[in-house]
Parts: structure tokens; C-alpha cells; sequence
């Protein structure tokens, strides 16, 4: 059975010590065994909130890596740092980056193989800007974000990963996708993860919704059969809605 998880992406937010005061708050409060609850923190906070999270439900993630895997690379931090620091995932292919940071597929790419060669999980985005909804191209834009990236893996590799798919236009707009918008899209995205690696393998990839995702959508978002969870910014910087969403399976 594939494994349900609700990853908080904290983004630019938080100064250090806000930012274990937080990760001690979920480490009390969170109280699960079917779900994975991952903390995104920025950088600076991974190896604090590391040693912080004593609870086995709760794991540790980067917000992203370098393309390189060591060097004359000012500023960079490498996928080996993160996993030196007990962080166990590193979030991927997320919008902000791809928007503000020009990310290509090619980047990606590179980030994939130094993640998954440092035995991190990554937690790959995808997701279409609210003109290419409005022109309703939303599956097959999707799908060749995919086949440019996750789908170049050899299956050993691709089955490692969790997906989240975060339609642009509800990242941070208070705007949500309806439960049949998720579930279309999930359901074509498995779809396509199934005609590509097949069946047994779409049905083991963690599907996970994001955009807006809070304490009150999440149950009936969570309640779709093809969404395994959910990529929660905003709401993930508090304690409690954020363990509201980790308990509405
Ligand atoms: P949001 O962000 O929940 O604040 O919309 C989601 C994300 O970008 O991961």
C-alpha cells in the first residue's frame, strides 16, 4: 500500500530559533502511525532540526540542492550536506524555483541523480500556471514535465520518489483546486506513471497535492482515491493546523 504523507514546505520563513521552536511543536504534537510528516525547513535549520525531531512519524527535508555535487560552487549546498545533516528528503522541481531561480529540466535532472545517489527521497513538483488551465492543456503540460525529468529514470530509481502536484495558481492564493480538479489530474498523472513503468509501480508512487492545502480542504482532498497527501506551505508554519492536516486521512 502506498504510503500517505503531508510534507510542510516552511519556504523563506522562520529565523532559527522560530524554526525549532516549531519543529519541537510538531514533534509533540504529532501523534500517527500511517502517515509520513515531513518538515521542509531552509538550509540553516536542517542539522538543529534534526537533532530536535526525536518523533519516528517525522522526518526531516531540504527545499532544494545543488546541480553540482561539489566545487567552486559559491553559496551552494550539496545533496551530501543535506544527508550528512540526517535530513532524509529534498524537495524538487517546486515552482518558486523553477520560476524565480530558472530551473529547467536539465537542472532537475542533475539535482535528481545527486539526490538519489545520496539516498534521499525526493519530493518532485509539478504543476501548470492558471494560464494553461484556463486553456484546459493542464494534463498534457503536466505529463511533459514529467517525461523531461522523472520519466528519464531507470524504474529502480523512479520508485523512490514521491510527486507533488501544485497547481500554480493556488500556490499561496488562497485558491484551491476543487476535489475534482485533484483527483482528475492525480488520476492522469498515475495514469501515465502506469503506461510508462506499469501498473504495480503507479500504484506504490505517493501522489501529493498542494496549493493552499489547509485544515479545512484537506480532508475531502485527501479523501480522493489518487491523492496520497498533501505539500503544505502556509499552513505547515503553524503547529496545530499543520497536525490537523497530518490527521485528516
Ligand atoms: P501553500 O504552498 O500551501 O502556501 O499554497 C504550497 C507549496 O508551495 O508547497
Amino acid at each position: 500500500m502506498r504510503k500517505k504523507v503531508v510534507a510542510g514546505n516552511w519556504k523563506c520563513n522562520t529565523n532559527l530559533q522560530e524554526g525549532i521552536a516549531l519543529a519541537k511543536e510538531v514533534n509533540d504534537i504529532v501523534s500517527v502511525d500511517d502517515v509520513v510528516v515531513v518538515l521542509g525547513t531552509p538550509f540553516v535549520h536542517i542539522t538543529e532540526v534534526a537533532k530536535t525531531v526525536t518523533n519516528p512519524a517525522v522526518s526531516v527535508s531540504a527545499q532544494n540542492c545543488a546541480a553540482e555535487p561539489k566545487g567552486a560552487f559559491t553559496g551552494e549546498v550539496s545533496a551530501e550536506m543535506i544527508a550528512s545533516t540526517g535530513a532524509k528528503y529534498v524537495i524538487l522541481g517546486h515552482s518558486e524555483r523553477r520560476e524565480y531561480y530558472g530551473e529547467t529540466s536539465e537542472i532537475l535532472n542533475k539535482k535528481l541523480a545527486l539526490v538519489l545517489e545520496n539516498k534521499l527521497t525526493p519530493i518532485y513538483c509539478c504543476g501548470e500556471p492558471l494560464e494553461i488551465r484556463e486553456a484546459g492543456t493542464q494534463n498534457e503540460y503536466v505529463i511533459k514535465q514529467l517525461q523531461e525529468t522523472i520519466f528519464t529514470l531507470p524504474v529502480e530509481e523512479f520508485k523512490k520518489l514521491i510527486l507533488a502536484y501544485e497547481p500554480i495558481w493556488a500556490i499561496g492564493t488562497g485558491k484551491t483546486a476543487t476535489t475534482e480538479q485533484a483527483q482528475e489530474i492525480h488520476k492522469t498523472i498515475r495514469d501515465a506513471i502506469a503506461a510508462k513503468f506499469g501498473q504495480d509501480v503507479a500504484d506504490e508512487i505517493s501522489i501529493l497535492y498542494g496549493g493552499s492545502c489547509n485544515a479545512k480542504n484537506a480532508k475531502e482532498l485527501f479523501a480522493n482515491p489518487d491523492v496520497d497527501g498533501g505539500l503544505i506551505g502556509g499552513a505547515s508554519l503553524k503547529a496545530e493546523d499543520f497536525n490537523a492536516i497530518i490527521t485528516s486521512y
